[in-house]
């Protein structure tokens, strides 16, 4: 059976969503929603995508010539059996109506509040969004953090974590947002990444503070875990990750000191876009101490969430496929280890 599958917002997310449906032999891209006539969107209509118009645009006073001919929104929910909305922040509640009245069900992005919809990360919480109408795909940073902690907490058991969130200032092709010349802790404590975990893994203790500096360069995270009465090797925790799916160990030996060596390593790779969807921690920062496991990790903010995406399709609409028959096929069709 194939899926007929829309996007609704061709940005960051959206563009690599598309893309990453059309290398889905159970999944037919039916088109993408835009919201203006740019870039991203010629380059999606010249790889055969059909566009469809946003409400806004179609009430634009004065359209350009290319978003006159745009058929609207509401034609591309007549055909879909599911929307992916990538729409920012607070656009996929006002869509979520839509959905609704077209009978369509949708997965939403992690700048939305948790109650729009199941959080999601298909190696953790499968199960939660098996036929679901409403879905999310919780942020880059929580699914960064889920993928490591769920496998430390199935093998040992958490009884605490603390982690700080570096955040890169803005998407490398952002020019509006910063900081340019500041580092800029957040002034909350927690930050909203530990409650978005508990989202996702509810029995795990986690405390989470963030800060924002001037790179474009991933997401990295300082992770300190608290085990329940055990203590862990630095080469059990290595041996952990390495068979943890969608996580990769990268390491000093092999050149890797930074996060700019890891968005050169994913080019290096051929990797669509220069991304890198898996998590990667450095061997060398992972520290044992007593019942404490340490290590850092960077998380590539624009594409660590597409792969669970996909998985999220399927879980909603294709209840016989099972978690890891899923994960293993986006991840082949993704390059991803
Ligand atoms: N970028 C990241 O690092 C990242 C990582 C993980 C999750 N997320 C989450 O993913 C979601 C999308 O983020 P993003 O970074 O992809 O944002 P983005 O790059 O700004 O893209 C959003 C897209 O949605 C379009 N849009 C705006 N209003 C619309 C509407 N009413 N209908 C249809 N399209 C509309 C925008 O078009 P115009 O520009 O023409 O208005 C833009 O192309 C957010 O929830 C975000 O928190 C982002």
């Amino acid at each position: 059976m194939t899926i007929k599958v829309g996007v609704v917002g061709c940005g960051t997310i959206g563009k690599r969503v598309a893309d990453a449906i059309l290398l889905q032999d159970d999944m037919e891209l039916v088109g993408i929603v835009a919201n203006s006539w740019n870039y991203k969107v010629q380059a999606a209509q010249d790889k055969g995508i059909a566009i469809y118009a946003s409400m806004h645009l179609m009430s634009k006073a004065d359209p350009t010539e290319q978003e006159r001919v745009l058929p609207p929104f509401h034609h591309m929910l007549r055909e879909v059996d599911i929307v992916v909305d990538c729409t920012p922040k607070g656009i996929p509640e006002q869509n979520r109506s839509w959905y609704e009245q077209y009978n369509v069900k949708a997965i939403f992005q992690g700048g939305e509040k948790a109650n729009i919809g199941q959080s999601f990360v298909a190696q953790v919480n499968w199960e939660a969004a098996v036929d679901a109408d409403f879905v999310r795909v919780v942020s880059c940073n929580t699914t960064g953090l889920c993928r490591t902690l769920s496998a430390i907490h199935k093998k040992y058991g958490i009884e605490g974590v603390h982690a700080t969130m570096i955040r890169r200032a803005a998407d490398p092709w952002d020019i509006y947002h910063g900081p340019v010349n500041a580092i800029v802790p957040h002034l909350v404590v927690p930050s909203h990444h530990g409650p978005d975990v508990r989202t996702i893994m509810p029995d795990v203790d986690i405390f989470t503070t963030s800060l924002s500096v001037p790179t474009t360069l991933m997401h990295v995270h300082s992770v300190s875990v608290d085990l329940i009465d055990k203590s862990a090797t630095v080469e059990d925790v290595i041996e952990l990750f390495r068979n943890t799916t969608r996580v990769r160990v990268v390491s000093n030996a092999d050149g890797i000191r930074s996060t700019a060596e890891i968005m050169e390593f994913a080019k290096d790779l051929g990797r669509e876009r220069g991304d890198m969807p898996e998590v990667c921690v450095w061997t060398d920062t992972i520290g044992g101490w007593h019942n404490k496991i340490m290590y850092i990790q960077a998380v590539h903010q624009e594409s660590d969430v597409v792969p669970e995406n996909i998985d999220a399709i399927r879980a909603m609409t294709m209840p016989h496929m099972g978690q890891m028959e899923s994960i293993a096929k986006t991840n082949k069709s993704l390059g991803i280890i």
